[in-house]
C-alpha cells in the first residue's frame, strides 16, 4: 500500500470509529510512514519541504544505534567526581561510542476529523524536541526521557486532512553519563476526542482503605472544556481482574469549582496486587455532558496497601518484605533506546526467574510500556526522574533546564504513573551534586513537596552517596525514605543518626564481571584492569566505591531497619565501561550487569537467584571446565545454590563437603572450594538440604572440539504484528552439546519467511561489531540473535552458519 492509501485508510478508520462509538475517543500510534534525516534543515518544519530523499523509518527509532562505534563519538576530557576523580582525564566509551550527538528531523503526515480535539502524546523524544504541525511550532520539550503532550487542534488543516507533523531533535555533546539514544525512540500517539473530554493522564485513582474484606476506591476525573453550566454525568463501572463488573456508580454534578469529578466505590473481597499476584482492575467511565456521551475513559489500577514503618520496614498488603530490586538504564542493548515491548518482557522474564521483585528506573522516567508490564508481571517500581538538578554532572546535562522545567517534568511523571499499583515509591534524584550544597535541602524539599502534592499516597526517596554531607546538612533527614548508594559501611551510622529509622539501599553492589571470563588467582579486588579489558566472573571484583553482592545480602539479612536494595544493574548497558573508562577504548558498555548486554545471564545471576528466588532450585557451578594448559593448577570452584551444603567431585574424586557458614561474608552465601585443581574431565556437585539429604546434582564437563551450532529460542511462536521478537541463544558446542567456552568464531545469520533478523549482541564490552549486521563473533562460545516477526502469519526459518562447525537452524511461527 502506498503512503496515500495508508493515510486514507487511517482517516476512514478514524471516521468509522467515531461513528460506531458515537463521539468516542480514538487513540492511534503514529508508527509508520515517517521520514528521517540527520542534520539540521531550515525549512523542514514546512509542509512543502521535500523529504523524499530522506530515509523511511518506523517509530520507535533510535538513529544512533546502527553505529558505527567510534572512539571520537564521545571523547571527553573530564574528571568523574562521583568516582572520586580529582583531575580530568580522557574518557572513552562513556556514552557507548555511538553517534547520538547532533540534530535530526522526523516528518510524517496524519489525518483526523476536523471537528474534534487533537492531541499528540510523545512517550519521550531524545532530546530538546520541537514539534511542528503544518509549519507552526506546537510544543517544545527539552527533557528526552519525559512524556509530554500538546494539543494541536488550532494548528490542524480545516478539512482535517494531510497535516504535516515535523519534529526536530538535538543532542548536545557531553549531555549524558551513559548512552541516551537519539530521536523518536518511544511511541508517538495521536489522540482524537470530543471537545469535552478527559485530558491525557486525566484520572487519579486511590485506594484510601484496603483490607481483605473490602477496599475503598476513589476516582477523580478531570474533564476539559465543559462550560460552567454544563451538567456532567459520569457512569463508571469497576471491572475485576477477570473482567466482571464488581460495582458501578452514576453521579451527576453541575458545579465542581474546577475540581476533578469525584466518585467513590467499595470493592468487596478485593484481589490484592502484589508481585506474586499482580491483579489489575479497571475503572471504565462514560462521560456525559448535558446527556450527550462525550468520552469513554479507562483507568487501569490495582488494590494494594504500602506502609513504611520506622524500625520495622516495608509492608505490602500488611506483609513485611525487603526489596530484591535492580536498577536499569533504559537501553535494550543491541536494540538501543528504541522501545520494544517484547524486549522489555524478555528482560522482566529473566529478572522474575532470578527472584527480583523491584525495578528502579535509573536515572530517568521509564517508557510507559515498562510501567504497564511491571503492573502486569508483578514488579514494584521506584521511578526516578533526574541524575542532576541545578548543579552539573555533565557540561550539557539537565541542569541547563532544571530551574525552568523541573516542576513540569515532575508533574508529567507523577500524573503519568500515579495510577500504577507497581509504583511504590518516587525517587527525586540520583547522587545529585546538590546534596552537598548548604541549601541543597531546599531543592530536595521543593521536589519532594511536588510529589506529595500530586500523589499523597507514596513516599519519596533520593539516592545519596555523599553520606558525610547529607548527614551533616539536613538533606538526608528530610527525605521520606533515606536511600544510600553503596557506602555499606555507613548504613548503621546513618540509621543511628537519622530520624526515619529506615535505610534503603537505593543503589548497591556495582560488582563487575564479564560473562565467561575467569581470572586467577581468585582474589577480592577493586578497580582492577587486565590486558584483555575484561573482569572476572568469580564475582570478587568491584570498583573503588562499590562492593560484592554478599555485603548487601548481609545488610538485608542482619538489620531490621534495612528495607532492601536495588542492585546496580540488572542488565549491562551501553556506556560507562568502568573500570575501563579512562583511555581504554574499545570498551564502551558496562560490566556491572547481572545479565550481559546480550541478555545472557552471568554467573552472578545465579548468586542472586540462590538468595532471592525462594521457590526454585538453584545449583550453579563456576568456572567452566575447559582449561587446556591449566592442568595441575589450582582452579577454585564456586557453587551458587539455595541449598546449605554440597559436595564437589572432580573426575570422581571428592573435594569434600562445604556448608554455608559465618566464617566470612562470602562463606555465608557461596560454597567455595578454593583448592580445587584442574584436570580435564568432569566436575560434579551434589547438593544436600538442611536435613542432610542429597537432593540435587549438577555436572560440568570439559568441552571437546567445536562441532555444531546450537540454537535455543525464548519463543517458538510470535505475534505477526511487525514488532514481536524472539531471542535466540546461539552456542558453539562440541559433539555432545557441551559449550565450547572460549570459542569466538564469526557466525553469519539469515532469516527467511515471515520475519527478519533484527540485531545481535555477544556481551563483550569491547566488541565493535555493529548490532544490526547479520554476522557477529561469539564471546566465550555464545551470543544472542534477535528475530523480529513480520506482519503475516507463517514461519521464520533462522539459520546460523560458521566456518568449521555444522550450521544450526530453528523455525519460529508467526500468528
Ligand atoms: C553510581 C551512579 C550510577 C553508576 C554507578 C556505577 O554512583 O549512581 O549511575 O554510575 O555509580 O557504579
Amino acid at each position: 500500500m502506498n503512503m496515500k492509501h495508508q493515510k486514507q485508510l487511517l482517516a476512514v478508520l478514524l471516521m468509522g470509529t467515531a461513528c460506531t462509538l458515537q463521539a468516542q475517543r480514538s487513540e492511534t500510534l503514529l508508527e509508520k510512514n515517517w521520514k528521517f534525516s540527520k542534520g539540521d534543515f531550515k525549512e523542514a518544519s514546512q509542509p512543502e519541504f521535500n523529504d523524499t530523499k530522506w530515509e523511511s523509518v518506523v517509530i520507535p527509532h533510535d538513529w544512533a544505534i546502527f553505529g558505527p562505534f567510534d572512539m571520537n563519538n564521545d571523547l571527553q576530557n573530564v574528571a568523574v567526581t562521583q568516582n572520586f576523580e580529582k583531575k580530568a582525564s580522557l574518557k572513552t566509551g562513556r556514552t557507548g561510542g555511538l553517534p547520538y550527538v547532533g540534530t535530526g528531523w522526523y516528518r510524517t503526515s496524519f489525518d483526523a476529523p476536523a471537528d474534534k480535539e487533537v492531541t499528540l502524546l510523545f512517550d519521550g523524544a531524545m532530546s530538546e524536541a520541537r514539534v511542528y504541525v503544518n509549519g507552526k511550532e506546537a510544543c517544545f520539550w527539552p527533557f528526552g526521557y519525559n512524556s509530554f503532550h500538546c494539543n494541536v487542534t488550532p494548528l490542524m488543516n480545516k478539512d482535517g486532512k494531510n497535516n504535516t507533523l515535523a519534529v526536530r531533535l538535538e543532542n548536545r555533546p557531553q549531555s549524558s553519563r551513559w548512552y541516551p539514544g537519539a530521536g523518536l525512540y518511544r511511541n508517538v500517539h495521536l489522540i482524537v476526542t470530543d471537545k469535552v473530554h478527559v485530558p491525557v493522564w486525566g484520572t487519579q485513582i486511590t485506594t484510601p482503605h484496603v483490607s481483605k474484606d473490602f477496599a475503598a476506591i476513589r476516582l477523580q476525573t478531570k474533564i476539559d472544556n465543559a462550560g460552567e453550566k454544563t451538567q456532567i454525568r459520569v457512569e463508571t463501572e469497576i471491572l475485576s481482574p477477570d473482567g466482571k463488573v464488581v460495582t458501578s456508580k452514576e453521579n451527576t454534578s453541575r458545579i465542581n469549582h474546577g475540581q476533578p469529578f469525584e466518585q467513590n466505590f467499595i470493592v468487596n473481597a478485593p484481589e490484592l496486587w502484589s508481585p506474586e499476584s499482580p491483579s489489575l482492575y479497571k475503572a471504565v467511565s462514560k462521560i456525559y455532558a448535558d446527556d450527550r456521551l462525550v468520552d469513554t475513559y479507562t483507568t487501569r489500577f490495582g488494590i494494594r496497601s504500602i506502609e513504611y514503618i520506622a524500625d520495622k520496614g516495608f509492608y505490602l498488603n500488611g506483609k513485611h518484605r525487603k526489596f530484591q530490586g535492580v536498577c536499569n538504564h533504559h537501553d535494550l542493548g543491541p536494540l538501543g533506546a528504541a522501545i520494544n515491548v517484547a524486549a522489555l518482557r524478555h528482560q522482566l522474564t529473566l529478572l522474575k526467574d532470578m527472584g527480583c521483585d523491584a525495578i528502579r528506573t535509573s536515572h530517568n522516567m521509564p517508557t510507559p510500556e515498562l510501567v504497564a508490564l511491571c503492573d502486569e508481571m508483578g514488579f514494584m517500581m521506584m521511578i526516578e526522574p533526574f541524575d542532576e538538578w541545578d548543579i552539573a554532572k555533565c557540561e550539557n546535562g539537565y541542569h541547563r533546564y532544571f530551574n525552568e522545567w523541573a516542576e513540569r517534568d515532575m508533574v508529567n511523571m507523577l500524573h503519568n504513573y500515579r495510577n500504577n499499583p507497581c509504583v511504590i515509591m518516587w525517587s527525586i534524584g540520583n547522587e545529585v551534586p546538590t546534596q552537598c550544597s548548604p541549601v541543597g535541602y531546599k531543592v530536595a524539599k521543593f521536589l519532594q513537596d511536588i510529589c506529595h502534592r500530586e500523589d499523597p499516597t507514596r513516599p519519596v526517596t533520593c539516592g545519596m552517596d555523599q553520606v558525610t554531607c547529607v548527614l551533616a546538612n539536613g538533606f538526608a533527614a528530610m527525605i521520606d525514605i533515606p536511600g544510600l548508594n553503596y557506602r555499606t559501611q555507613r548504613y548503621k551510622e546513618s540509621y543511628d543518626q537519622l530520624p526515619q529509622n529506615l535505610i534503603l539501599g537505593s543503589e548497591t553492589a556495582s560488582t563487575v564481571s564479564s560473562r565467561g571470563v575467569y581470572k586467577f588467582p581468585v582474589e577480592d579486588k577493586k578497580s582492577t584492569k587486565y590486558e584483555d579489558h575484561q573482569c572476572s566472573s568469580y564475582d570478587v571484583e568491584a570498583c573503588s566505591w562499590s562492593n560484592i553482592p554478599d555485603e548487601d545480602f548481609a545488610l538485608a539479612d542482619d538489620n531490621h531497619w534495612t528495607i532492601g536494595q536495588f542492585v546496580w544493574t540488572g542488565f549491562d548497558y551501553l556506556g560507562e565501561p568502568s573500570p575501563y573508562d579512562t583511555d581504554a577504548w574499545p570498551n564502551h558498555s558496562s560490566m556491572f550487569g547481572i545479565i550481559d548486554l546480550a541478555s545472557l545471564p552471568k554467573d552472578r545471576y545465579y548468586l542472586y537467584r540462590s538468595v532471592w528466588n525462594k521457590d526454585a532450585e538453584t545449583l550453579h557451578i563456576l568456572p567452566h571446565w575447559t582449561w587446556p594448559g591449566r592442568e595441575g593448577e589450582v582452579t577454585p570452584v564456586f557453587v551458587y545454590t539455595n541449598y546449605p551444603t554440597a559436595e564437589l567431585f572432580i573426575n570422581g574424586k571428592s573435594y569434600g563437603k562445604q556448608s554455608k557458614n559465618d566464617s566470612s561474608l562470602k562463606n555465608r552465601y557461596r560454597l567455595m572450594w578454593m583448592d580445587a585443581v584442574y584436570e580435564p574431565g568432569e566436575v560434579k556437585v551434589i547438593a544436600y538440604n538442611k536435613d542432610g539429604k542429597a537432593v540435587a546434582e549438577k555436572v560440568v564437563r570439559t568441552a571437546g572440539k567445536p562441532h555444531h551450532i546450537e540454537l535455543v529460542s525464548n519463543r517458538n511462536e510470535l505475534t505477526a504484528d511487525g514488532k514481536d521478537l524472539a531471542y535466540v541463544t546461539v552456542k558453539v558446542v562440541d559433539k555432545d552439546g557441551n559449550l565450547c567456552p572460549t570459542d569466538n568464531r564469526q557466525i553469519n545469520f539469515s532469516a527467511k519467511g515471515t520475519g527478519k533478523y533484527r540485531a545481535a549482541a555477544n556481551g563483550d564490552p569491547t566488541n565493535l561489531e555493529q548490532f544490526h549486521l547479520p554476522k557477529m563473533h561469539t564471546f566465550n562460545g555464545m551470543l544472542t540473535a534477535i528475530i523480529q516477526a513480520g506482519e503475516t502469519a507463517g514461519e521464520i526459518v533462522f539459520t546460523a552458519k560458521a566456518n568449521g562447525v555444522k550450521a544450526g537452524n530453528i523455525r519460529i511461527q508467526t500468528k
